[in-house]
């Protein structure tokens, strides 16, 4: 048997489901079962009844279905496989920050440690963050860490976003997809409409014709009379995308590609599905912390 086959008789017999993020290399999203946003994951994560989930993505994803799922084992194929940005806010920073602005609501990005999110008042993803915003009572908002996504937030809410910490980004999409590489993809492709993520850098951001979450981009690729896209963000999208679109045309960017997203293989999911190794565990009292704010994002999007 090779190893697709291997890791679909172990979900077989072993009540287990692989989550994928839309970042993942091809061969993972092939043999996921679901693949999704990381708003559409919290989502799954819920509301499939597989004992044992197997999460495919970095830390801050496997960290929140566990926190949404505490009874559920959460196994993770590469335990260093982390989001850099999630590690640019402390706990400490969200504390400080709540001190320094006490009449301040607390928005995280769902791209932050269980930690930081067991601060905040309600969490927020690319696909809800200016729904999340405007649902609140408070004029004020502390939001963070990514602040492309805050300066994507602020156009269309009359709240003021205070940053926590100052300066939170992502290298994929604020350092590897500049305004010069869409000027030059378009110039390729004058006919393809642009979409890019939220945590590209506002000059990109107004460059484009949408901004949006990775499912966002899908839906609006399905239901666009438009044969071609720019994709703004992770390059394996447009895998997803093609897959899913055979008939359209999706354009990347390849060198922005997300490291931590690619350490995990077929190899490595087998392994661990075999061993029931590489379990996510959190204290017990992060999980309690951190749930109120994840699920209060959950019960504000549907
Ligand atoms: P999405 O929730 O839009 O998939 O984004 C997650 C992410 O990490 C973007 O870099
Ligand atoms: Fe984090 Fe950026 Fe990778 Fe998304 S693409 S997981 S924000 S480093």
């Amino acid at each position: 048997m090779n190893l697709p086959e291997r890791i679909n008789e172990l979900k077989e017999k072993n009540d287990m489901v692989i989550l994928a993020h839309n970042y993942q290399l091809p061969e993972v999203q092939d043999i996921a079962d679901y693949l999704g946003d990381s708003l559409e994951l919290c989502y799954l994560a819920q509301e499939l009844e597989a004992e044992t989930i197997v999460f495919a993505g970095v830390a801050f994803m496997a960290e929140s279905a566990l926190i949404l799922n505490p009874e559920k084992t959460v196994l993770v194929p590469e335990l260093d496989a982390h989001c850099p940005m999630a590690k640019m806010l402390s706990p400490r920073d969200v504390i400080n920050g709540k001190l320094r602005y006490p009449d301040a609501a607390v928005v995280l990005y769902g791209n932050t440690t269980a930690g930081a999110k067991a601060e905040a008042d309600v969490i927020c993803t690319s696909a809800n963050s200016v729904r999340i915003v405007n649902s609140l009572d408070e004029e004020k908002i502390l939001f963070g860490p990514d602040k492309n996504l805050r300066h994507w937030t602020q156009q269309h809410t009359d709240k003021e976003l205070l940053p926590v910490p100052d300066n939170g980004y992502c290298y994929v999409h604020n350092s590897l997809i500049t305004p010069e590489d869409v000027k030059s993809l378009r110039s390729s492709h004058p006919d393809a409409e642009v979409l890019v993520h939220p945590e590209c850098l506002p000059e990109v951001q107004a460059m484009a014709e949408r901004v949006l979450s990775t499912n966002g981009m899908l839906r609006h690729a399905m239901s666009s009379s438009s044969d071609e896209f720019i994709i703004g963000t992770e390059k394996e999208m447009c895998y997803r995308l093609q897959k899913e679109m055979p008939e359209k045309r999706f354009y990347g960017f390849d060198k922005a590609i997300c490291d931590d997203m690619k350490k995990t293989d077929l190899e490595k999911l087998y392994r661990v599905m075999r061993d029931r190794s590489n379990k996510m565990e959190l204290p017990r009292e992060i999980i309690e912390k951190a749930q109120r704010p994840l699920q209060r994002m959950l019960d504000l999007s549907r």
